[in-house]
């Protein structure tokens, strides 16, 4: 199967490049697999119901989220309707909406997708280990489903890499959201998993992780409230990654960045 995992989409300038640029990306990867992280979309802040529709729209799967879920209210009852907008799956009991979805992909295969929140520096939900464990448990890799791949959106790199190293052979892919900035260690783990610790952001990187530089960089030198946060807007690097896996182990073959427009050096896997 061939999956395209793409970061944190940031406010209209992420919107635009996704929904203009995501048509010819998935055609162009031949991906059988589109999941794009979402909870940025709203001028930085949560995903509108209208959006989720574009995105959809444009070739996503599966829209994940993260501790911005909740910021655009009209998200609540959409979660209900719509099964493939999955929020983080470790908020308590009783939380709308879900935090995972098997979708059906083309092939008379299906794919479990995973959202979930870490705990270092940021708001305590539920045990992300355990929340993640058991969704692997309803399903068999390589039986039930032939894919499953896992968004950690966390802060704290070692909490990444410790996901990645306990779903290790359970999972196609393991890859952290949420920092906005791609790391460069996308790999095979040893167990067959492919790993990258933040896929980076959909947005512009002329920025403070992809909120407008001056207002964001003032809050560090004067420790008092400053102008609300604003997304930058120029134009946007599209940024995550590019997993190919075997349909009768649902393990990773290969994983390589897609990085495509704006001011980050260019990536694009040839398929
Ligand atoms: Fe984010
Ligand atoms: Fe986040």
């Amino acid at each position: 199967m061939r999956i395209l995992f793409l970061g944190d989409v940031v406010g209209r300038s992420g919107r635009d490049a996704l929904t203009a640029q995501l048509p010819g990306l998935r055609a162009a990867l031949r991906a059988d697999l589109v999941v794009v992280n979402g909870e940025n979309a709203s001028h930085g802040f949560g995903l509108a119901p209208d959006m989720a529709r574009a995105f959809l729209a444009a070739g996503a799967d599966v829209i994940t989220l993260g501790n911005h879920a909740w910021d655009r209210k009209e998200i609540i009852p959409f979660l209900e309707q719509e099964p493939r907008v999955i929020r983080p799956v470790n908020f308590p009991p009783g939380t709308p909406g879900r935090g995972a979805v098997v979708v059906d992909v083309p092939g008379n295969r299906r794919a479990l997708v995973v959202n979930v929140m870490g705990r270092l520096f940021m708001d305590a939900l539920d045990d992300p280990f355990r929340a993640v464990q058991a969704e692997l448990q309803r399903h068999r890799l390589g039986q039930t489903i032939q894919a499953a791949v896992i968004d950690v959106h966390a802060e704290a790199t070692s909490e990444k890499y410790a996901f990645g190293h306990s779903f290790d052979g359970l999972a196609s892919l393991v890859v952290g959201t949420h920092t906005h900035t791609p790391t460069a260690d996308h790999q095979i783990l040893a167990g067959g998993t492919a790993y990258q610790t933040d896929a980076g952001m959909c947005g512009d990187y002329d920025s403070v992780i992809g909120m407008q530089k001056g207002g964001a960089a003032l809050r560090f030198w004067r420790k008092m409230p400053g102008e609300k946060l604003a997304p930058a807007e120029g134009a946007a690097t599209l940024c995550g990654l590019f997993v190919e896996t075997d349909d009768a182990t649902g393990l990773a073959r290969r994983v390589e960045p897609v990085r495509l427009g704006g001011r980050l050096s260019q990536a694009m896997p040839a398929v």
